[in-house]
């Protein structure tokens, strides 16, 4: 891979790796990624470099998002937010998979790819086919004037600076900001209302501080890591809007940590990985407040009535009862941005996982941190 960096961005800063660094960098990266995007007399977000009006957003009437890796289950995240915001159906797939399978390219779809490197070939692949064929392509994409960057028709730039871990967190972050602002401005020009659009931004603004303060929590997570660490096999469970977050939780374990880390939606386990369950495969469960509650905590029951061990990523006022269960309790936002929020604490816990076993936390194994090649 060809990274063109800056010796100052090489400081660690006093971290001991760079995944550390850019995780403690969220704060202000989601900062920089929303500064001049918001706008409150509308409700909207400004994004200017999409270069698409509000008669051609009208338009579109589906949403396709494109990308890899764990770009891949952040466009998962983005695309249950443009159907919650915008009430367009949008779904996501791997641009590994898309570009080989003679995908129908639609006029009315807008084609969304996103990617930290703006290199990774799978996805600059897509792009191209998808502007073959007539689509209209944006980009949602970190390194300015990248393959990708180019490529598309437009695009927002994810700010996040420069990011040199192979595992991949302050512009997964950053994505998934890029998503709620992409989905506020289709969700205006369509039912979304100015009240319900200041409820986004005032959600979004928030962000940055709530990052912050789910961060200092980095000494209780790092414990609960070192008790998942020792199991070899680890289930990671979420379902609608959490499932996404569980899909990233388990790539980002299962990519530093060489633990096996499966991920299933929740409402799936009764149909077939309940049976694996037992003292040994313990659950990474994530439970927000919100409409699914309970049938989350009814899974959680099920999974220690095997014998399973569960920890849970949840809000304050989720209420465990006799269940009994540790915590790593996230701020409530708005239920549309939770996964941005849910995501975070998934991180530090790869990260203590990785550190305990004494891996290579910023060059795993086996991977590159920008795939450029066939
Ligand atoms: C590689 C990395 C992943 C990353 C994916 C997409 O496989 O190991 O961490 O998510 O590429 O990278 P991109 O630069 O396109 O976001």
């Amino acid at each position: 891979t060809e990274i063109d960096i800056a010796a100052e961005d090489l400081d660690l800063g006093g971290y001991p790796h760079y995944m550390a660094k850019e995780i403690q960098e969220q704060p202000e990266s989601v900062a920089r990624m929303i500064r001049g995007r918001l706008d409150d007399r509308f409700g909207v977000a400004r994004l200017d470099g999409l270069n698409l009006t509000p008669r051609e957003l009208r338009g579109f009437s589906r949403v396709k998002i494109l990308g890899c890796g764990s770009a891949y289950y952040v466009g998962q995240i983005g695309a249950t937010m443009i159907e919650e915001l915008a009430r367009i159906p949008a779904d996501a797939e791997a641009a590994s998979e898309f570009r080989y399978r003679n995908p129908i390219i639609e006029a009315d779809t807008l084609y969304i790819a996103v990617s930290q490197s703006g290199e990774t070939i799978d996805t600059a692949f897509a792009v191209e086919e998808i502007k073959r064929k007539g689509g209209r392509v944006v980009g949602l994409v970190n390194v300015v004037g990248s393959t990708i960057a180019r490529a598309c028709d437009g695009g927002v730039y994810l700010h996040a600076g420069p990011e040199i871990a192979v595992a991949s967190t302050k512009a997964l972050t950053n994505m998934a900001v890029g998503f709620a602002l992409i989905a506020l401005s289709l969700g205006r020009v369509r039912d979304l209302s100015n009240a319900d659009g200041q409820r986004i931004i005032d959600a979004i603004r928030a962000l940055p501080g709530q990052i912050k303060s789910i961060l200092d929590f980095e000494p209780e997570i790092a414990e609960h890591a070192k008790a998942v660490a020792a199991a070899n096999s680890l289930f990671f469970v979420g379902r609608v809007r959490g499932y996404p977050v569980a899909r990233e939780g388990a790539q980002k374990f299962k990519e530093i940590s060489y633990r096996h880390a499966e991920a299933y939606q929740t409402s799936e386990l009764k149909h077939g990985p309940l049976a694996l369950i037992d003292e040994s495969l313990p659950t990474v469960a994530v439970v927000p407040s919100d409409e699914l509650t309970e049938r989350n905590l009814a899974a959680v029951q099920q999974i220690k009535a095997r014998g399973g061990s569960v920890l849970a990523v949840t809000h304050e006022n989720v209420d465990f009862g006799e269940l009994d269960v540790p915590r790593i309790v996230v701020p409530k936002t708005e239920p549309e941005l939770d996964p941005i929020l849910l995501t975070i604490p998934l991180q530090l816990l790869a990260y203590h996982a990785a550190l305990t076993l004494g891996y290579d936390i910023d060059k795993p194994r086996n991977l590159a941190k920008s795939v450029t090649v066939e």
